[in-house]
């Protein structure tokens, strides 16, 4: 008999792993809230239509990233929050696995616009099935 077991490519572990944190659009929702938070906004906002299936929208006022993090935020396991395995017995932040963004992003249509406080010019990226468009 031949062996059997093979490695799922990418795109499929992909989504199997981001089931595990989106399993509803209310799970996205708390996701990018909770971002938002870490961020240290002070205003926020959430623009939800059709129960989430049709836009789920959050802006937030806090620090904004950099073109790079903001391509960065969509790989898995990337994340500003912990850099090593002692910072997992301190965390004070709500999220810290680095998996939100890019569980929603293997799920959804998604866009993200963004700029920090000091920068002149922010960033606009469209991601859709797995690929940035721009
Ligand atoms: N609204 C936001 N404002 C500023 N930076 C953000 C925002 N959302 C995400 N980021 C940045 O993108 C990174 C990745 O976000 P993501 O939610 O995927 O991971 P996380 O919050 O670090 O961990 P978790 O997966 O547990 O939520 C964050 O660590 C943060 O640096
Ligand atoms: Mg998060």
């Amino acid at each position: 008999m031949s062996d059997i077991i093979k490695l799922l490519p990418d795109a499929v572990a992909n989504q199997i792993a981001a089931g595990e944190v989106i399993q509803r659009p209310a799970s996205a929702v708390k996701e990018l809230l909770e971002n938002a938070i870490d961020a240290g906004s002070t205003d926020i906002k959430l623009i939800v239509k059709d129960a989430g299936r049709t836009l789920i929208q959050v802006i937030d006022n806090g620090c904004g990233m950099s073109e790079t993090d903001a391509r960065m935020c969509f790989e898995r396991h990337a994340t500003s929050k912990i850099t090593n395995a002692d910072d997992l017995f301190k965390i004070l932040t709500m999220g810290f696995r680095g998996e939100a963004m890019a569980s929603i992003a293997s799920v959804a249509q998604v866009e993200l616009r963004t700029r920090r406080h000091d920068d002149a010019m922010g960033t606009l990226l469209v991601i859709e099935g797995f690929e940035f468009k721009y």
